[in-house]
């Protein structure tokens, strides 16, 4: 049938998807966010209206509204019961893929990220067309926090049990059973240096991020969870290179998607080069997409990834006159600006766990 349609017939049914998805995709971040994917999931029969807003505590209209947008999306599942009552089910399919017991599989979420950074940036864009002035962080509040979830969901499954034993054939991890120094990058609220940390209790752990904000929670966490071989420090990862102190000290840096949104990533990348040993290794955990445009037509996360770059990635790189790189960078241009900072061993690998992201593991 589709064969006959013209291409105007085409972008016509696929202008109606789009509106379709991107409301589907608003309305799922808020079933995410109150946790209704969480308690359906948890229910094995399906359940009226009345009885999965008695079991979350909420609304029943609005969760009545919610389900009009999950069943038409083919999210949910709708049937008769035998009292003439519509009930509903998320297929234990579907759960895999939308609750907090998902790990790395959780896909739910993910559908507050666009919705959130259309709270927190649409006007810092729409005024960055005009300018081309960058978005300063402070914008994006509610962002970090969701950021620190999204660490968590990405972090928590993978990082110590699958992803370092994986690096360097597992040499490095055999030299964190023995105790080396380890510096985490634009950590964020510290997600993966308290797994690391955790888990290698043998070695010294430093996260270091830019945000004051994100460092003191991050030091509230590990103070709480009585980690004493870790510290935190505020810092512009551009100007350590600067640093006598910070030469030579690291056996191992990670940095997990905490490159490209910097305003001086080479100089960052050049930081990394000073502070690493001779025979140090440094993971570069960032996208996996090509710098070519025209080679990512077929990346299944396309839209997504460029969205959430126009909306954070880039305007976050583009202030104070930053390179403003965007989170698409790609491969070829990540390459070459980590020789240009001094590393000339550099091997890169797909993770398994993780399609989001390639792993650039370099050495001097
Ligand atoms: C996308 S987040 C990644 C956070 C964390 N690594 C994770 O895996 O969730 C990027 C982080 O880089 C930090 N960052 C940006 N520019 C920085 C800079 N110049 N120096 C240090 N950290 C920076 C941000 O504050 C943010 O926490």
């Amino acid at each position: 049938m589709d064969r006959n349609l013209t291409e105007r017939e085409k972008f016509a049914r696929k202008m109606t998807d789009i509106l379709n998805m991107g409301a589907i995709n608003l309305a799922m971040g808020i079933g995410y966010k109150v946790g209704l994917f969480d308690i359906m999931d948890t229910m094995d029969d399906p359940a009226s209206s009345r009885q999965i807003a008695e079991k979350s505590g909420l609304s029943q209209r609005y969760i009545e509204e919610w389900l009009g947008v999950m069943v038409t999306g083919g999210v949910v599942a709708v049937s008769r019961a035998d009292d003439h009552m519509l009930q509903y089910h998320l297929p234990k399919t579907h759960g895999d893929f939308l609750t907090r017991r998902s790990g790395n599989n959780n896909l739910g979420v993910y559908t507050q990220e666009i919705p959130l950074l259309g709270l927190s940036a649409s006007a810092g864009v729409l005024n960055g067309f005009k300018t081309g002035e960058g978005v300063a962080y402070e914008s994006y509040r509610e962002f970090q926090a969701f950021m620190s979830e999204l660490a968590d969901a990405k972090h928590r499954q993978v990082l110590v049990n699958t992803f370092l034993p994986s690096v360097a054939g597992g040499e490095v991890v055999s030299r964190l059973k023995q105790g080396i120094k380890v510096c985490d990058l634009g950590c964020g609220q510290g997600v993966a240096v308290r797994l690391m940390a955790q888990a290698y209790p043998q070695s010294e752990f430093l996260g270091l991020d830019i945000s004051e904000e994100a460092i003191v929670r991050a030091s509230a966490d590990a103070k709480q969870e009585g980690l004493s071989n870790l510290e935190f420090q505020c810092a512009d990862a551009a100007g350590l290179f600067y640093f006598d102190s910070f030469r030579d000290r690291f056996d191992y840096i990670t940095a997990f998607d905490s490159i490209h949104d910097q305003t001086r990533p080479l100089e960052a990348l050049q930081s990394v080069h000073h502070m690493l040993r001779a025979d140090g290794f440094f993971s570069m955990v960032d996208i996996a997409a090509s710098s070519d445009l025209s080679k990512n037509l077929d990346h299944p996360m396309g839209p997504f990834l460029y969205t959430v770059s126009l909306m954070h990635c880039m305007p976050v790189g583009l202030v104070d006159g930053g390179s403003g790189l965007g989170m698409m960078w790609g491969r070829e241009k990540a390459l070459d600006m980590l020789a240009d900072a001094g590393f000339s061993d550099i091997q890169v690998t797909s993770i398994p766990e993780d399609s989001f992201n390639d792993h650039f593991l370099c050495r001097k």
